[in-house]
């Protein structure tokens, strides 16, 4: 594990010599973005970057320019000898967990990635600039490693088609591939975030999966009727408060409207006491 960025370079760089010396002759290096307190998702990213590549990168930062001033960025869980223990079980030692100063050395950064006007909706809308500070930390990580591919969960939607299009609009020769989301066995998708949650929040969280597999079940009836079957099962849950319910064209992102058919992404953000989680599904409408 190194916090240096001249260090992970070096250290890549040698990797790269030893696997053409071992017999691989053009080794792939697959990065894998993380913010750390690694769950069994992300190392789901890390099984899919290890069957995808020669040589796996994971960077473990709790990015200060993607949280807003009333966010979680002190409490965010960090649990960095054990994300870098999970990870050496799996083999990867190329772990670059740089601190703030590392990173953004003179405090702030001038220059920042526009996730433009899609970057300002759903999870844009409730915290502004999160995307901006995300694409640009993830436009650095891809510089610093200089990756053939880089691997996101789909948990996060928005974020992975912001970082595809943000690879395809400023040229990066970088494969972006999403992972599906792993769900504990009760539906509740994994994330960092879960563990504020107390027994009865976990209960109540488990709406977000099950709105998600009624709109799935109701889209053969169209946008409205699917939307309407995720809004029911939300509205018997006291438990949560919901920030947002959308569909939209995974190809663009923006909404859909009864009459669209074909395959759309569901997107749900809600509040469970003070933590907000977030979770999406594909369905096909119509
Ligand atoms: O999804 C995350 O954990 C973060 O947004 C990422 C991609 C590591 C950038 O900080």
């Amino acid at each position: 594990m190194t916090n240096s960025i001249a260090d992970i370079r070096s250290r890549i760089a040698d990797a790269h010599r030893a696997a053409v010396a071992g017999g691989i002759p053009d080794p792939r290096v697959v990065l894998v973005p993380t913010m750390g307190a690694l769950h069994d998702g992300h190392l789901a990213l890390v099984d899919y970057a290890l069957e995808l590549g020669d040589i796996v990168v994971v960077s473990i930062f709790v990015n200060p320019l993607q949280f807003g001033p009333k966010e979680d960025l002190a409490s965010y869980p960090r649990t960095l000898d054990q994300d870098v223990a999970r990870l050496a079980e799996r083999g990867i030692s190329l772990v670059f967990a740089p601190t703030a100063s590392d990173m953004y050395p003179d405090g702030q950064v001038g220059t920042r990635v526009s996730a433009g006007e899609v970057g300002t909706r759903l999870e844009g809308r409730t915290r502004p600039g999160h995307f901006d500070g995300m694409l640009t930390v993830v436009a650095k990580l891809f510089h610093i490693v200089s990756p053939h591919a880089a691997v996101f969960g789909e948990k996060d939607g928005q974020q992975l088609f912001l970082v595809k299009r943000m690879a395809r609009d400023l040229n990066f020769p970088i494969e972006v591939h999403g992972v599906q989301t792993v769900r504990a066995d009760d539906g509740l998708a994994l994330s960092s975030r879960n563990v504020y949650l107390d027994d009865a929040g976990r209960r109540s969280a488990l709406s977000l999966s099950a709105a998600l597999a009624a709109a799935a079940a109701g889209g053969d009836l169209g946008v409205d009727a699917a939307t309407a079957a995720a809004h029911s099962v939300l509205a018997g849950e006291p438990g949560i408060e919901l920030d947002y319910l959308a569909v939209v064209d995974p190809e663009t992102f923006l909404p859909v409207a009864d009459g669209y058919s074909g395959s759309a992404l569901v997107l749900i953000a809600a509040r469970v006491g003070t933590t907000r989680l977030i979770d999406n599904r594909s369905i096909i409408v119509g």
